[in-house]
């Protein structure tokens, strides 16, 4: 599709898009880079190099739609198992990236954001990124949260062991724990709930990404591969989301005419 007539489909796409239901926080499992490079008959790495384009595409997008969080899945603690070849340029990736995109975030008011075992990164992207969350610290159009060195049990595990201590330590009785106790000792206080979790590539699971957190989000699962992810790929799955009847347990009746 050329240019013109892609710009086409993306606007016919979004001014179909109900404003007033746009999901507050959009997650998403960015899966596929490597068969995508396979295909291609080229290295992983490719792949990964390629999926950056489509995180560009998919924060305007979201941005322009107004989501006002974006959660991508970038590295998990499983992650760290793959062949060192690819760990290190994944991490290079993301501080050449982070490096090289860091003023066009800030003039598109992107707060960035990054949650998991920031710790285990090495000093180069510590470091990095450290500096990126500072300079755009102040933004408040969309927070692009960026899951590093992340998983969702690792971080139930230092949930429970924090509340432990506060309970030990005769800060928090034991009856007063309950949903926002436990979301305010997650990595992502302070966030709202993902209503839509998107997963790329045709896998459908979940890996381990934001389990508290989507317990009532709507999963969408696309067949495309991560870094041929464009915008006509969120605003669909944004409408099949608006065209969803969400009920929280609740009837159909009871949540009334969607
Ligand atoms: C999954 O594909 C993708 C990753 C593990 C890495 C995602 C990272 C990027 C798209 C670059 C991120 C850059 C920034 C700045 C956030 P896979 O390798 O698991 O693919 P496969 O399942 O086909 O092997």
């Amino acid at each position: 599709m050329g240019n013109a007539q892609q710009q086409t489909t993306d606007e016919a796409l979004r001014a179909r898009i109900d404003p007033e239901r746009v999901p507050a926080h959009v997650a998403i499992i960015m899966d596929g880079n490597g068969r995508w490079a396979k295909r291609h008959g080229e290295m992983r790495v490719v792949g990964h190099t390629n999926g950056v384009r489509s995180v560009r595409e998919t924060l305007v997008g979201a941005t322009e739609i107004g989501v006002k969080y974006l959660t991508l899945y970038a590295f998990s603690t499983e992650n760290w198992n793959r062949p060192r070849a690819e760990v290190d340029a994944l991490m290079d990736l993301l501080v050449n990236t982070l490096m090289s995109e860091l003023d066009s975030l800030h003039e598109n008011g992107v707060r960035l954001n990054a949650i998991g075992d920031l710790e285990s990164l090495p000093g180069s992207c510590r470091a990095t990124l450290a500096e990126a969350i500072r300079q755009t610290a102040h933004n408040d159009r969309i927070t692009l949260t960026l899951a590093l060195s992340y998983s969702a049990r690792w971080e139930l595990v230092n949930m429970v062991k924090r509340i432990a201590t506060d309970v030990r330590d005769g800060r928090v009785d034991v009856e007063a724990i309950d949903d926002a106790l436990v979301s305010a000792n997650l990595t992502t206080a302070g966030m709202p709930d993902p209503e839509l979790l998107i997963r790329t590539s045709g896998e459908q699971r979940i890996s381990n990404f934001l389990l508290w957190q989507i317990a009532y989000a709507e999963l969408w699962f696309s067949p495309v591969l991560w870094p041929d992810f464009r915008r006509e790929h969120l605003y669909q799955a944004v409408l099949d989301y608006q065209g969803r009847e969400r009920r929280f347990g609740l009837t159909s009746e009871q949540v009334g005419p969607a």
